[in-house]
C-alpha cells in the first residue's frame, strides 16, 4: 500500500470537452492555463460547439497536431473537464449517452470529471436539468458553477459558465487529488438491512445508502480500489467497484469479515438491522384476527467484530444515528466500545439532514479530536470524512507528515 501518493504538481493529460455554446470561446483560455502550468490538454470538441470555435483553434492552443485522434487518450487521461457544459450534453453525460467523442470520453475515462455547465437561467432552473445535474453529481463528477450575471446572450441569472480561471483552479485541486488513494484497499458498507419475517415481510429501516455510496464513488475518484457491500440501496448502484449485495445483517457479516483482512480502509456507513426475528417463515403468514408476536435476536456488531481483529494499520470508521442532546457523548463511548478509529456522528432527530435525505451535517470524531462539518451535500461530507481517513491512515501506518 502506498498512503498519501500526491499527484505533486506533475505533468497531467486533461482532456477537456467542449460542448456547443457561446461560451465556448471562454474554453480557449482554460486550455491555455492547462498548457501555462505544464499539463498536456486534449481538446474534444462537439460537433455543435465547432459552429462557435473551430476545432483548430483549439489544437493550436493545446499545442496538438490537427485531426490529431484523441481516442488512444481516452482512457488514460488525468481528467475530463467539460467547459462549457450545455443543458443538452449535462442530459447526455447524466444518462450515459455516448454520440460523440466528449459524451463518448465520459464514459470510457475512469478519473475525475469536473463540469462546467453554461446554459440561459431558464433552462437552468428547468427541474429536468436540476434532475441531471443531481445524477452527475451522484455519479461522482464535480459540478462549478454557474454563476450569476449577464450570459453571452444578455440575459441575466444564474446561468453563465464559471471563469477559466475558477475551474483551472478546481481542476488543480481534484488532480492533486486523484492519486492519493493510489494501491489504498477500501470496504465500504451501504445502505439498510432488511431482517425478513416470512416470505413477503421483512423488518428494515429508511436508510437510502446514499451516504455510503457517497464515499465509495469519493474512493474510487481518489484511485482506491474499492469494494461496496450494498443492503438494498435507494441510489443506483455506482461503476468502478466491485459491488456485493448483503441484503441482510446476516450477508453484510459475513462478506464484511471475509474481506476486511484485506482492506486498509473500512467505512462502516450501513444502518445494520440491531436485532433480527428468531424464526423466519418461508411461505408466507396468513392474516387472522389474533397479534402476531414476533421474538427478535440480536445480529452481529460488525463494526465491533472488525475491531476485534487485528488492526494491521488498518482504519476503522463507524457512523452513529443518535438523537438528542448527549449524542457526541454518546458516539464518544461508542467510538471507544467498538475500537474504531473515526466516528462520524449523525443526529438522525432533524428531518433535513442525515437518513434518506441528500445532505448530511455530521461530527468527525477521533480519539483526539472532534471536527465539526456543516450542512453540506453528502459528497462533500464523504470528501471530508475521507481526508480524515486518510491522515488517520497515514498516521497509523508511519507517515503522519507525508
Ligand atoms: N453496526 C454494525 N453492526 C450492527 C449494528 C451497527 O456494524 N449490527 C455499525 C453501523 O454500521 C455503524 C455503527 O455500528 O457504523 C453504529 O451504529 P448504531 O446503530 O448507531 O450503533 P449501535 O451499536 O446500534 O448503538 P446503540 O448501542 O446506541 O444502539
Amino acid at each position: 500500500m502506498t498512503v498519501g501518493h500526491r499527484h505533486n504538481g506533475r505533468m497531467a493529460r486533461v482532456l477537456v470537452g467542449v460542448s456547443g455554446g457561446i461560451a465556448a470561446y471562454k474554453a480557449c483560455e482554460l486550455v491555455r492555463l492547462f498548457v501555462k502550468a505544464g499539463h498536456e490538454p486534449i481538446p474534444l470538441v462537439t460537433p455543435v460547439a465547432e459552429r462557435f470555435v473551430a476545432a483548430r483553434t483549439f489544437a493550436a492552443l493545446a499545442r496538438r497536431p490537427l485531426n490529431e485522434d484523441p481516442y488512444p487518450h481516452l482512457e488514460r487521461a488525468d481528467l475530463l473537464v467539460v467547459a462549457p457544459c450545455t443543458a443538452n450534453t449535462l442530459a447526455k453525460l447524466a444518462r450515459g449517452l455516448a454520440d460523440n467523442v466528449l459524451t463518448e470520453a465520459a464514459l470510457a475515462h475512469p478519473g475525475p470529471i469536473l463540469v462546467a455547465p453554461a446554459m440561459s437561467p431558464r433552462m437552468w432552473s428547468h427541474p429536468a436539468v436540476h434532475e441531471n445535474a443531481r445524477l452527475l453529481a451522484e455519479q461522482g463528477a464535480d459540478l462549478i458553477g454557474p454563476d450569476e450575471g449577464e450570459t453571452a446572450e444578455g440575459e441575466l441569472g444564474v446561468g453563465r459558465m464559471a471563469e477559466p480561471e475558477e475551474i483551472f483552479a478546481r481542476a488543480q485541486q481534484l488532480l492533486a487529488r486523484a492519486h492519493e488513494l493510489d494501491g489504498v484497499r477500501v470496504l465500504v458498507t451501504a445502505g439498510g438491512t432488511r431482517e425478513p419475517l416470512d416470505a413477503v415481510r421483512f423488518l428494515g429501516n429508511r436508510s437510502s445508502g446514499r451516504m455510503g455510496v457517497a464515499v465509495a464513488v469519493e474512493a474510487a475518484r481518489r484511485g482506491a480500489d474499492v469494494t461496496l457491500l450494498a443492503a438494498n440501496l435507494a441510489v443506483p448502484v455506482p461503476p468502478g467497484m466491485e459491488t456485493v449485495a448483503t441484503p441482510t445483517a446476516d450477508d453484510l457479516a459475513r462478506e464484511a469479515l471475509a474481506r476486511a483482512g484485506s482492506a486498509d480502509l473500512v467505512v462502516m456507513a450501513a444502518a445494520v438491522a440491531d436485532y433480527r426475528p428468531a424464526e423466519v417463515r418461508t411461505d408466507k403468514r396468513p392474516k387472522d384476527t389474533s397479534n402476531w408476536t414476533v421474538e427478535l435476536e440480536p445480529t452481529t456488531d460488525v463494526l465491533a467484530a472488525l475491531g476485534e481483529l487485528p488492526a494491521n494499520g488498518r482504519v476503522l470508521v463507524g457512523f452513529a444515528a443518535e438523537t438528542g442532546e448527549d449524542g457526541i457523548a454518546r458516539a464518544r463511548e461508542k467510538l471507544e466500545r467498538k475500537r474504531a478509529n473515526l466516528l462520524v456522528f449523525n443526529d438522525v432527530s432533524r428531518e433535513d439532514v442525515g437518513f434518506d435525505a441528500p445532505d448530511n451535517e455530521v461530527v468527525l470524531i477521533t480519539r483526539t479530536e472532534e471536527r465539526r462539518i456543516g450542512k453540506a451535500p453528502k459528497r462533500e461530507v464523504a470528501a471530508a470524512i475521507l481526508d480524515e481517513a486518510h491522515r488517520l491512515l497515514r498516521e497509523a501506518n508511519g507517515r503522519p507528515g507525508e
